[in-house]
């Protein structure tokens, strides 16, 4: 893929991060979700690809746009595998929270795994850990294996984990083994993320969410030379059915990084909506600017760079009803 996408792909995300920003603390997260996927989509067609949404917005008769399988992208570039995921953290935009960002990935064609919309098990880890650890191993062992190789002592992990009620058995045994957790409200693609990153304080990232963030945060993975691996958690026989009907053979096995994100070129984009584990969110300047927050990565250079924009709002192309804020209550036109 020509690293000149990654630029291409990042102008996708600050629009689709623009559209979401104007629903932040609206209470509205239906309209913050709309009108960011408007505007990805709207984007999208410039993009020099040959894409195919295998992570989107759902099915096809449940989603209007970005749905799995659409055809995405301009068509005169190579055929690649999209990942999108145009707000991640819906409802922490309308209750104007910490952690949402506008995210996408784009991926050699047939290397993102198609992961349906139900939860999955998830361990995320830097470049330090990246082949060492096991999902399969009692979290105990994990973190014994973690303190091993990093040379660190236990009390000096730090192990993020999403503040979930179902997480409370995990986060007695790793308070138990004496770890220090950093519990995180929403955004567990950015939390997988943080895991990777050097300067994050974060060493080990745990628990379940959702699984087409989990492929997302696979791809990101590939752009750091971190490691990640999964197990999905179908909710009974409808859900297992879906898991086999979308390719996935067994689902109870941990899914490796492969499995997730393949073995060729990735590229991986992300713009903070609103603050978060390494992206500040959407700052209004002034009544007619924006300055944005994005990350982009690729996997065959493992370059990531930060790109901070301004933008002149009145010269942004909104799609038509994105452009005004429509009054409280009322969705953005799709
Ligand atoms: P949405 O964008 O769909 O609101 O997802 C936000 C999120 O925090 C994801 O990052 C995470 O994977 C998932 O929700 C966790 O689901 P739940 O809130 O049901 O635990």
């Amino acid at each position: 893929m020509e690293r000149e996408l990654t630029l291409e792909i990042v102008r996708v995300t600050e629009l689709g991060a623009l559209a979401a920003a104007k629903w932040i603390g609206r209470g509205d997260k239906n309209a913050a979700d709309g009108a960011a996927t408007t505007a990805i989509r709207s984007m999208f067609d410039s993009v020099s690809i040959d894409g195919t949404v295998v992570i989107g917005e759902g099915e096809m008769d449940d989603a209007p746009m970005l749905y799995i399988g659409e055809k995405v992208g301009s068509k005169d570039g190579p055929e690649v595998d999209v990942a999108v995921d145009p707000l991640e953290g819906t409802e922490v935009v309308a209750a104007g929270l910490p952690n949402a960002q506008a995210v996408i990935a784009i991926a050699e064609k047939g290397s993102l795994l198609h992961a349906p919309d139900i939860y999955m098990e998830k361990l995320a880890c830097g470049p330090e850990l990246a082949g060492k650890l096991s999902l399969n191993d009692p979290v105990e062992l994990t973190l014994q294996k973690a303190a091993q190789y990093t040379g660190r002592a236990l009390s000096d992990l730090t192990v993020m984990v999403l503040d979930r009620e179902r997480h409370a058995d995990l986060i007695a045994r790793l308070r138990g083994a004496g770890v220090r957790i950093k519990l995180l409200g929403h955004g567990d693609v950015a939390g997988a993320i943080a895991a990777a990153l050097p300067d994050s304080g974060v060493d080990l990232y745990l628990g379940s969410g959702g699984a087409p963030e989990g492929v997302l945060a696979a791809a990101a993975m590939r752009c750091l030379g971190g490691d990640m691996q999964g197990r999905l958690l179908p909710g009974g026989p409808i859900e297992w059915q879906r898991c086999v009907s979308m390719g996935i053979a067994d689902p109870s096995r941990v899914l490796t990084l492969t499995d997730m994100a393949g073995t060729g070129d990735v590229l991986f984009a992300a713009t903070g909506v609103t603050s978060g584990e390494f992206l500040d969110g959407v700052r209004l300047i002034g009544k007619d600017r924006a300055e944005t927050h994005s990350v982009i990565m690729r996997a065959s250079s493992r370059t990531v760079r930060y790109i901070r924009s301004m933008h002149y709002l009145p010269l942004k192309r909104f799609p038509a009803g994105l452009a005004e804020l429509p009054p409280i209550g009322q969705a953005a036109s799709l």
